[in-house]
């Protein structure tokens, strides 16, 4: 459920209008003057509650959700509205992270400073004598120039003040500069140049926004290896992902991510044409990590240094895990902390085996296909568990086989699905030569906890509470499904308008959606297409706010993409035409209430005749388009029924 699904089932509409309007009851639904436009004669204001919507039948002539309600009523965006309406439910939304909660100017500037710092750098790397160093040791790792000119890299000087000298002279303040993370404080307070001999990596938050660097030594006496941005306003470590601002579109489209250890796989990965790699900054992986990756896929392979602290520090316990970790900072994740992430963002997460001793950008600049097999072969956390314990073990032995299942089960036992667990216990019981029976061997207790446990995220198991699918859920359903694939693509709203004009249906417009949120979404898929600073589908993201979680596009096999597409297409028009005539047929029978079941008349008889024809008219050209082969109909045309109204048939003829 998300945040604004759940605001609405705490706050009932009809009890949240009645607050500041006078609403009657008539039969089921309420009547009241519209509080939008000054009407004293004719009560037009309709509260439902079976759908939780409200429409003015007036001078307005709209209608919406609690959402439009409180914008309208308050004159407020979105937003804002959504602000005090999770307030006032006492839902809790997202806290803003640190970076936007500063002044946006500050920031602006602190990012400014970055850039010229980059574009400082590369010139360092490219025209002096020191750099050219630099720039040898890239190309010796089989980097390109256009590898190195996209990814930023350059070269920190040997100096304690060139970099601050430079960024003075362009106007920015020593305190600035500081901020921006560019510089160390001694103990007297003095600062100086923070990266000096170093290779330099420009850091990037998802849309390409300077967030800090990462600075290599050339000289290999020198410590640390790499050396980072410190915590600034703008560099949060945990927050980010090194080139996820390069790799997100391939995410989505591959549906698939990987992860690997450092910065130089991730560029020699992305030179190699696998564009979909990331890598921590030398710490573990955060769950706010693993949201972002998910946000564009939820196929996750990790692909860490055997070596280095990632893999070992998966397969051991938490406490050797930390030990192992040379960095001083805290591991997140062990193997059952995975597969709860996994589970929890229901997510695939599969872990690779990487040949001993070699790092992903050497294994990929050698032979691309076998980095291409890795990443094929990459298991499922569990089975590369079992695999990793068992490997050059005497699985004979009945000793060797107790412990391995002892510490594979607890994990199986994590594992959400009923069926994939007990796939897990084949397996394990296959690998040991047991009896899978003599693997059940968790008692009564655990089974039952486990199952309290994995409760809200099985879908194998039974006992949920079903809600009954109301009118207005399915609308839900259809105007998400139309918004996700807009605002993944927002450029295909041409597409779908020229499709509706070709069967004389009206553009997609605001009064298609129903839904608060859906409204704010399409609102900004329209801003998107009519400014040109940003992508379209960067811009409606980066507007979405901390509550929208963006869909995942389904994987498409290459040779089919076609096909498929244009049935995704014809899916997404039909279901427009689908939620037009849900609309229409909400339309007719509120038109049928008011008319009919309530003292005032809305309308005069001639007035709701028109309306009626002009719904009607609309629903019979949705009616012939959902047909159409063009959005995957029959092309045969199908008796439809008419309308009856105050003893009239719509379609001309009238009622025996
Ligand atoms: P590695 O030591 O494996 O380096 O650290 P690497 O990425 O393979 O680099 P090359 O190939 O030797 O040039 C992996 C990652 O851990 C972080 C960095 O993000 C690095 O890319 N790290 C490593 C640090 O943050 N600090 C360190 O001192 C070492
Ligand atoms: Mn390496």
């Amino acid at each position: 459920m998300t945040v604004v699904e759940d605001i609405k089932q705490r706050i009932d509409l009809v009890d949240f209008v009645s607050q500041t309007v006078k609403l009657k009851r008539t039969g089921k639904n309420y009547i009241g003057f519209c509080p939008f436009h000054s009407n004293t004669r004719t009560p037009a204001f309709v509260v439902f509650p079976d759908s939780q919507s409200w429409r003015c039948f007036g001078q307005c002539n709209e209608g919406g959700d609690l959402f439009g309600f409180v914008m309208k009523r308050d004159n407020l965006d979105f937003q804002e509205a959504l602000k005090q309406l999770a307030d006032k439910a006492g839902v809790t939304l997202k806290p803003q992270t640190q970076a936007d909660q500063i002044h946006d100017q500050e920031r602006n500037t602190l990012v400014d400073i970055m850039e010229a710092a980059v574009a400082f750098y590369r010139q360092q790397m490219l025209e002096t004598t020191p750099g050219k160093k630099a720039l040898d040791y890239l190309h010796k790792r089989g980097l390109t120039d256009e590898t190195i000119k996209t990814w930023g890299l350059g070269y920190a000087p040997d100096s304690w003040s060139l970099l601050l000298d430079h960024l003075l002279a362009k106007g920015y303040t020593r305190e600035l500069i500081l901020q921006a993370g560019m510089l160390s404080q001694g103990d007297d307070g003095r600062v100086y140049d923070r990266f000096r001999d170093r290779l330099m990596f420009p850091i990037r938050g998802i849309f390409g926004r300077m967030a800090g660097f990462g600075g290599r030594v050339l000289n290999p006496d020198d410590v640390p290896k790499y050396l980072n941005s410190p915590a600034t306003d703008l560099f949060d470590k945990g927050r980010l992902l090194y080139g996820l601002d390069q790799a997100r579109s391939t995410m989505r489209a591959e549906s698939q991510a990987v992860i690997v250890e450092g910065y130089m796989d991730v560029i020699g990965l992305h030179q190699a044409g696998f564009t979909n790699a990331v890598s921590p900054m030398g710490t573990a992986l955060t769950e706010a990590q693993f949201q972002l990756v998910k946000k564009m896929t939820s196929n996750i392979i990790l692909a860490l240094d055997p070596d280095a602290a990632g893999q070992k520090a998966t397969l051991r316990g938490l406490e050797t895990a930390r030990k192992a970790m040379d960095m001083g900072e805290q591991l997140s994740f062990d193997s059952r902390g995975l597969l709860k992430i996994e589970r929890f963002l229901k997510a695939d997460i599969r872990v690779t085996t990487l040949p001993d001793g070699k790092d992903p950008d050497e294994i990929v600049l050698e032979n691309p296909e076998a980095w291409r097999k890795i990443i094929k072969e990459a298991k499922p956390l569990v089975n590369h568990v079992m695999d990793s314990l068992a490997e050059g073990q005497d699985l004979a032995d009945p000793k060797v086989k107790r412990t391995i299942a002892e510490q594979v089960l607890p994990l199986i036992e994590d594992v959400g699905s009923s069926v994939e667990r007990e796939a897990y216990r084949q397996r394990l019981a296959a690998l040991l030569r047991l009896d899978s029976r003599s693997l059940q061997l968790n008692t009564a207790t655990a089974s039952h906890d486990r199952r309290k446990r994995n409760r809200v995220y099985d879908e194998g198991e039974g006992d949920q509470i079903r809600q009954p699918v109301t009118m207005a859920a399915k609308n839900r359903v259809l105007e998400e499904f139309t918004i996700k694939y807009l605002v993944l693509d927002p450029d295909s709203l041409y597409l779908i308008d020229r499709c509706l004009a070709q069967f004389e249906l009206s553009e997609l417009s605001l009064e298609d959606f129903q839904e608060g949120d859906m409204k704010h979404l399409f609102t900004l898929v329209k801003q998107s297409l009519s400014q040109s600073e940003y992508e379209r589908s960067d811009f409606v993201e980066m507007n979405l706010g901390n509550d929208f979680e963006l869909p995942e596009i389904p994987v498409v096999e290459a040779e089919s993409l076609s096909d498929v597409q244009s049935r995704l297409f014809k899916d997404r028009l039909r279901s427009i035409l689908r939620l037009r005539k849900n609309n229409i047929e909400d339309r007719l029978r509120e038109i049928h209430y008011l008319q009919n079941e309530t003292e005032e008349k809305a309308y005069s008889n001639d007035e709701a005749n028109l309306l009626y024809l002009d719904l009607i008219e609309s629903r019979r050209k949705i009616d012939q388009a959902m047909i159409s082969p063009e959005s995957g109909g029959s092309g045969k045309f199908q008796n439809i029924p008419g309308v009856y109204y105050a003893g009239r048939r719509y379609d001309g003829s009238s009622k025996k």
